[in-house]
């Protein structure tokens, strides 16, 4: 596991350089789209380089981690509409380019094993953006869930719900209860894990992914046991590190060939 300590900015310009490299030699590739506030810089460089520096998107295709259930198909925090903004009608994604996991489907169990196919289809996920929660949970794998969980339908927490709140106009009453998400089985089925965390709250979440024990009581510890998780965060994210000294140093010292 590699962690990088830089500014915010910073970080989102590596993330950013990186799936640039990996569109200019594999325009076909297959991204691993968050949503939340992580990823928002990331999203934007992206869009820049689209439009500025002709960087193409026109034959690579995302997939997103999760999904709301039974938030209506035209609202706004539906997570399909958030990425929509965010990133897909950006970099001239059409509609078929981006998949997620179908929150409105009758069959939710169906949904969840098509959205697997699916996923399968495409070739699997070069890369996978991440966030963490301040639970631990990546995409909405709450802690208990199953280090082996493919995609699924999950309860939210009580913590997940209250930070989300913050899009529902502060309601938690507006917060779904429900979501369909990839599980950690799928997430560890990425060929490469780039997880991007900043600010406090998220120290102790960052502190757990990287030293502590691997454990379903915080499933982003799964990504220990990934052959190539890069962990992008700020000092804030960074601040109850044990070895944040030596992660400094590495990355000063990192061979210039090496790629993230
Ligand atoms: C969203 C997702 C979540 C978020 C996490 C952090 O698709 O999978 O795991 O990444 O809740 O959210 P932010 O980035 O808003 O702090």
């Amino acid at each position: 596991m590699e962690v990088v300590i830089a500014p915010a900015e910073e970080l989102a310009l590596l993330a950013a350089d990186h799936i640039d490299k990996l569109l200019r030699r594999k325009p076909d590739a297959v991204l691993g789209l968050a949503t939340g506030s992580s990823p928002l810089k990331v999203y934007d460089e992206l869009a820049r380089r689209h439009t500025e520096e002709g960087l193409s998107f026109a034959q690579a295709r995302g997939f997103m981690l999760d999904e709301y259930v039974g938030l209506p198909a035209d609202h706004p925090e539906r997570y399909r509409n958030v990425i929509e903004k965010e990133i897909a009608s950006r970099v001239g994604w059409a509609p078929e380019q981006v998949q997620g996991p179908d929150g409105l489907a009758e069959d939710l169990e169906e949904a969840c094993v098509r959205y697997e196919q699916a996923i399968v289809d495409a070739g699997g996920v070069d890369v996978q953006i991440l966030g963490i929660g301040t639970d631990g949970h990546i995409a909405f794998n709450e802690p208990g869930s199953s280090l082996a969980s493919r995609t699924r339908i999950k309860t939210l927490t009580a913590q997940t719900r209250e930070d989300n709140a913050r899009f529902f106009d502060g309601d938690l009453d507006k917060v779904p209860v429900h979501c369909l998400t990839q599980g950690l089985g799928t997430i560890m089925s990425a060929r490469h894990l780039v997880l991007l965390a900043t600010g406090k709250q998220k120290a102790e979440a960052v502190h757990q992914l990287v030293e502590g024990p691997v454990s379903a009581m915080w499933p982003a510890t799964i990504m220990q046991m990934h052959q190539h998780a890069t962990v992008l965060i700020d000092d804030a994210a960074a601040s109850r590190l044990q070895l944040a000294d030596y992660y400094r140093q590495t990355y000063a010292t990192k061979p210039a060939w090496q790629g993230l």
